[in-house]
């Protein structure tokens, strides 16, 4: 049911992740996964622009709603009312949104190492960013909620949640995340919880929706990670409160209004009429990760990875083989992979390395990483 792309479609079907390398070197950096989306994705698309229907997206959510809640019913037994569900464009257009219109003023705090943008959202929006973050050396890959407790005394407002964590790979637990709100209650704080890799929890882990334990935080998801769909630019604010959904109704149009007719369309039929196709994605994505244990046991057995329990992204600690950018390091040796100072700046011997392609890929990138990180053992 997964379609793997040959090279040549690869590079036809992805002209950032692929069009960024040069002929033969392997891209493992970019979130996209080098498989066809769902077939009812794909036919659903075909048949709209077959139509003609290219026009604007529609007043309401054009069915995202309700598609949405029936996949979070059956896939994580919670269930949203469907007017709770807005369109907007992009996850990080929601989430600069949700700046500006509904947190309150104040520094926000971001736990590192981040999906970048998340520091860029922060600094677009005019907002003070207050770091909480994890010790490279940590045993667990947990909430610091004493750090954060800290820095919601010294004045924070707004906290924002990566749920499940790019890159760090982990599902928070439900006890975390209740924590976490009990603290946002206490201290007025909202949260601002990105959501786009919910489906991709694997199995052994489960995805706890944040909004399941704090009602007043503003949600942003999309299909698109999960569908491998971002061309579409469907993208949604999920608000429990009527008074949110109310202030985001009312925005002018340069500030809420890009959302795409496609991505409508594409987002239902994910929603709706995926889960074969997405019980196989996950099927494909935890043989993946087993395969890169097995990898790198054999050929970086000094790499630590930290547990995958969701996204198809690998946080890697190469620091034991003393080479500061080993993003660099493997660039030069045919894989290009996500360096991890992006993530948080200044942290040395770190790569994020996504592991959604083929079997074979996945071994030629693990075994460059190596020759370039061990040349002696080439
Ligand atoms: C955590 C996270 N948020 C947002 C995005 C991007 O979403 P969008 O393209 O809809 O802004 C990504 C892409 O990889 C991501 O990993």
């Amino acid at each position: 049911m997964i379609r793997d792309l040959t090279d040549e479609q690869a590079r036809a079907a992805f002209p950032l992740k692929w069009g960024a390398v040069a002929p033969g070197v392997v891209p493992g950096w970019v979130a996209e996964m080098d498989y066809r989306t769902a077939e009812p994705v794909e036919e659903a698309l075909v048949a709209a622009v077959r139509r003609g229907a290219l026009g604007y997206a529609p007043f309401g959510d054009g069915g995202l709603g309700e598609a949405f809640a029936g996949f979070a019913e059956r896939h994580w037994s919670w269930s949203p009312p469907a007017d709770a569900v807005l369109p907007t464009s992009g996850v990080m257009t929601g989430v600069r949104l949700a700046l500006d219109a509904l947190c309150p003023p104040g520094p926000v705090v971001v736990p590192l190492p981040c999906y970048p943008p998340f520091r860029d959202a922060v600094a677009i929006a005019g907002r003070e960013l207050v770091p909480v973050t994890l010790d490279p050396d940590a045993a667990e890959a947990v909430l610091d909620l004493a750090a954060v407790e800290a820095a919601f005394a010294a004045g924070a407002r707004t906290f924002l949640l990566c749920n499940p964590h790019n890159p760090l790979g982990r599902a928070w637990s439900h006890d975390e995340l209740a924590a976490l709100a009990s603290l946002a209650r206490r201290y007025d704080v909202r949260v601002v919880a990105d959501e786009i890799h919910g489906p991709l929890v694997l199995p052994g882990a489960v995805f706890t929706p944040y909004l399941a334990v704090d009602e007043t935080a503003v949600v942003v998801t999309s299909a698109s990670k999960s569908f491998n769909i971002p061309a579409v630019h469907g993208a949604q604010l999920v608000l429990l409160d009527p008074a949110d959904r109310a202030v985001v109704a009312g925005l002018p149009i340069p500030a809420q209004h890009d959302w795409s007719s496609l991505g409508i369309v594409a987002g239902v039929a994910a929603w709706r009429d995926c889960d074969d196709w997405h019980a196989a994605l996950v099927d494909r994505l935890a043989a993946q990760r087993s395969l890169l244990g097995e990898l790198l046991g054999r050929y970086l057995p000094a790499a630590r990875m930290r547990p995958l329990e969701a996204t198809y992204l690998a946080w890697l600690d190469l620091r034991a083989y003393t080479v500061d950018d080993p993003a660099a390091a493997g660039l030069e040796h045919g894989v290009r992979l996500a360096p991890g100072a992006d993530y948080q700046p200044g942290l040395p011997g770190h790569v994020r390395l996504n592991l959604a392609t083929s079997p074979n890929r996945l071994e030629d990138m693990v075994h460059r990483l190596a020759t370039a990180l061990t040349p002696a053992d080439s």
